[in-house]
């Protein structure tokens, strides 16, 4: 009923504000409505009695090369923390001169041991990957490891949303093995190497006792597999004879796509966002702005609120038989048509596949096509500015290309073409259980 209210409330405000200013509010404080649903059994089973996890106990090991260190520092310094994450990057040689001094809001820089030592050298099968591998290894023997409970790998082109890694690392036991990550968004992808295997440019994570197991066998299990390409088929081969397999997590993106990613993103499961890859494979994540641009403008959304990044939240204005949805930080839309959550959830495929072009089944989630009804084709909106006000986080939305269609008549010809932006109110307090918010269906 709450909801309701408020929505009407806030289309006296939309039409109020078109017909002066061209522009509309929204209040949806209906994001208030946190239910929260964990049960007491599962708490007790899944939470230690000792402190929950924080980002210090969390040790990156982030692998990269010298070469691709210009164009890829931004990506990792647009989440990297400066002395407050831990951990280093790994690179195949010393960074140029270009780089010297190291700059303090890179991590630390160190250089991978010649693999060459390695009587097993001549026989591997991808060098480069045995060299990303070792740096686990590598990072243990440097003994920074004091109170880390989890190792956390990722790549120069992984950007990490790391207030979410710890909410989601925290559910698990760290005293346990775990093995912590996301399969690919291909079926081919995982066909071929493994639906049991965490996709490493995603990232993953290892729980301690795990990594203290691992790094007793790490260079035999290169010796072992030194016929596998794939570093991270590797690590799976290894983890699971140490009888460790992969638990899923969604928030993890290797994105093995191509090309617009903006449909999946404004639909994201409600799992929180942990990582993204590929940068140099996706299309910049705004319209009308370069890769750097668009890592650091999401960025923006990420460092007020994690817990709510891309999140989707769906509401209906009956009277003009309105959709909103609202992926968190990063776009908004408008449908001219009533629509329910289960068709809204699924990614419009703006994308392209990640190997040629095939037909279904290709993805490993279900999706809609991009579509030119007028019915069908929301009006879209990205994310343009965060404010932090007293209670509450507002975030806008702002048009940047005219949908150009007619306004769907199926539903009484209520165009929102007008609409030049849209803001969202949220409260300052993090979301609490992974679940969308309903508003009205
Ligand atoms: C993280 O937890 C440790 C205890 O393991 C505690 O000493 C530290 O203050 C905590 N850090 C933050 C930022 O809460
Ligand atoms: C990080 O810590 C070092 C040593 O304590 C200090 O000199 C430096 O200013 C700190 N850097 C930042 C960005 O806070
Ligand atoms: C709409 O038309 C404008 C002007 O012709 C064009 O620049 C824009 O790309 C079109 N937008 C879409 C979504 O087709
Ligand atoms: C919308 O406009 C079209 C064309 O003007 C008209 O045929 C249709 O009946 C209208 N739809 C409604 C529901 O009013």
């Amino acid at each position: 009923m709450l909801c309701n209210y408020l929505v009407i409330l806030g289309v006296v405000a939309i039409f109020f504000i078109i017909a002066f200013f061209n522009q509309t509010y929204i209040n949806s404080q209906s994001f208030d409505g946190n239910i929260f649903t964990m049960k007491n059994d599962q708490e007790t089973l899944v939470q230690p009695k000792e402190t929950t996890t924080n980002l210090s106990h969390l040790m990156f090991v982030l692998v990269g090369s010298s070469r691709a260190w210009e164009r890829r520092s931004t990506y990792v310094e647009s989440w990297w923390r400066p002395n407050v994450t831990r951990g280093n990057i790994f690179l195949d040689v010393e960074p140029s001169k270009k780089f010297q001094p190291w700059s303090p809001t890179f991590p630390p820089f160190k250089v991978n041991e010649d693999l060459k030592k390695l009587a097993i050298y001549p026989k591997l099968k991808n060098p480069i990957h045995t060299r990303i591998y070792r740096s686990i290894l590598e990072t243990y023997r440097l003994m920074q490891d004091e109170g880390v409970r989890w190792y956390v790998t990722g790549d120069d082109d992984t950007l990490f949303f790391v207030d979410n890694m710890v909410d989601v690392l925290s559910k698990y036991d760290h005293k346990e093995k775990y093995y912590i990550g996301m399969f690919s968004e291909t079926i081919v992808s995982n066909y071929y190497l493994s639906f049991d295997m965490a996709f490493g440019g995603g990232g993953y994570a290892l729980s301690y006792p795990l990594v203290e197991a691992l790094v007793l066998k790490l260079d035999e299990c290169v010796e072992r597999y030194h016929y596998v390409w794939a570093v991270d088929q590797l690590q799976s081969f290894c983890l699971a004879d140490l009888g460790v397999d992969l638990t899923l997590e969604k928030g993890f993106h290797q994105m093995d796509l191509r090309g617009d990613i903006s449909g999946l993103l404004s639909s994201h499961p409600t799992d929180p966002l942990v990582s993204f890859h590929h940068f140099e494979t996706i299309e910049p994540l705004f319209p009308g702005m370069d890769r750097h641009g668009s890592v650091i403008q999401i960025m923006k959304a990420a460092n007020v609120d994690q817990s709510r990044m891309l999140q989707q939240s769906i509401c209906h204005i009956r009277d003009s038989m309105w959709t909103f949805s609202v992926s968190w930080g990063y776009a908004a839309h408008i449908y001219e048509k009533i629509f329910p959550r289960s068709h809204l959830k699924r990614p419009i495929q703006t994308f392209r596949h990640w190997i040629g072009a095939q037909r279904p089944p290709v993805l490993m989630f279900n999706t809609r096509p991009v579509s030119r009804d007028p019915c069908e084709a929301p009006h879209w909106f990205f994310f343009d500015s965060v404010e932090q006000e007293n209670e509450r986080v507002v975030t806008s939305y702002a048009r940047k290309f005219p949908r150009n269609i007619t306004s769907c008549s199926f539903s009484g010809n209520i165009s929102a073409d007008p609409l030049a932006s849209i803001r969202v109110f949220s409260p300052k307090t993090p979301k609490q259980v992974p679940s969308s918010y309903l508003l009205d269906i």
